[in-house]
């Protein structure tokens, strides 16, 4: 994965919890008196951001300063659209999500291609703030709006063989300039994958928005994975697929080098990246350069009481 220095970014430009909450009331406010943008279906959007409607979740599991929008958005890994950070701000608005299907398939009771709309509903939206940790070394902290991915696989019905589940991302050239060209950073489509149960754990999300709008085109709209305890790679972003297996899926990650991405990618201080270490990370918005201030990295990414007895008697220096 390519390392990139994040552009300079003043301690004073992280937006305070309280600041944004008010933003979000004012936001909800103004949608209730039907003022501003109408009120969105999920994927109703073209290029601009429309506001959501979401529950707080209790599985919210941080409540440390959220990372700036403005980072969030244009600090961004989507190689769809080229490999520098900015490159998803400068060319993801060219992606049409709408209409948007979901082709379900594989070892499940009711496989269809699916409406968006039909597969994620407007009522069951939740707000989660998660820590993400970048396998590059640096990390955010992000609010979410999406569905628990549970919920909705249960409804999917997986069969009992059923012990994987992979994703796919959309493959179009003609508005994913990473896609053409002579240089392909990446075999198409991005792909990824779950354990069943790491997929059904009650942390695993699928997102539809962050900091009460619909996706931005760059953080992957208008659907994408979010697993707060793997490294942000593992969050494949506007997804097209979902499959049920009984056998391990491929992953981008680990076709492009299999030495270095390894299927699980749990956050790790202890398992290194075989180029630099993973012990210590840098929070967006903390600095940068040689002054950075570096925080210790926790393992699970700070998820471990939640998510560690997944991986009882599991070696999680050779499972990496
Ligand atoms: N999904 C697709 N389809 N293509 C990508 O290049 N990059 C991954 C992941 N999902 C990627 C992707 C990587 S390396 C990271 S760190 C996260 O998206 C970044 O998500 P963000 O840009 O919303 O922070």
């Amino acid at each position: 994965m390519l390392i990139r220095r994040p552009p300079d970014i003043k301690p004073s430009e992280i937006t305070p919890r309280g600041h944004y909450l008010q933003r979000r009331q004012f936001m909800a406010g103004a949608a209730a008196l039907g003022l501003g943008t109408a009120m969105a279906t999920l994927c109703g959007r073209a290029a601009q951001a429309a506001p959501l409607q979401a529950t707080k979740s209790p599985l919210s599991t941080t409540d440390e300063p959220v990372t700036p929008l403005k980072d969030i958005t244009s600090y961004n890994n989507y190689y769809e659209f080229g490999t520098d950070k900015d490159d998803p701000l400068k060319n993801a608005h060219t992606l049409t999500i709408k209409p948007w299907k979901v082709k379900v398939d594989g070892l499940v009771g009711k496989p269809a291609d699916y409406d968006l709309d039909d597969l994620i509903k407007p009522s069951a939206l939740e707000e989660r703030i998660y820590r993400m940790r970048c396998v590059e070394g640096w990390s955010m902290v992000i609010p979410w709006v999406g569905v628990p991915l549970a919920g909705l696989l249960q409804r999917l019905e997986p069969q009992a063989s059923a012990k994987y589940v992979a994703f796919e991302t959309l493959v179009r050239p003609a508005e994913m300039p990473g896609q053409r060209g002579l240089f392909q950073p990446l075999p198409w489509p991005y792909v990824e994958g779950l354990r069943l149960d790491e997929a059904m754990h009650p942390l695993t999300i699928l997102a539809v928005g962050l900091y009460g709008e619909t996706l931005p085109n760059q953080n992957g709209a208008p659907v994408r994975l979010v697993v707060p305890w793997k490294y942000g790679f593992k969050g494949i972003k506007s997804i097209v697929r979902i499959r049920l297996t009984d056998t391990q899926p491929p992953t981008t990650w680990n076709k492009a080098n299999a030495h270095e991405y390894g299927f699980y990618s749990n956050v790790n201080p202890a398992v290194d990246h075989p180029r630099w270490s993973q012990a210590t990370e840098r929070r967006i918005g903390e600095g940068s350069g040689l002054f950075a201030k570096r925080r210790p990295t926790l393992l699970f990414n700070g998820y471990a009481e939640q998510v560690a007895s997944l991986y009882n008697g599991l070696d999680l220096k050779a499972n990496f």
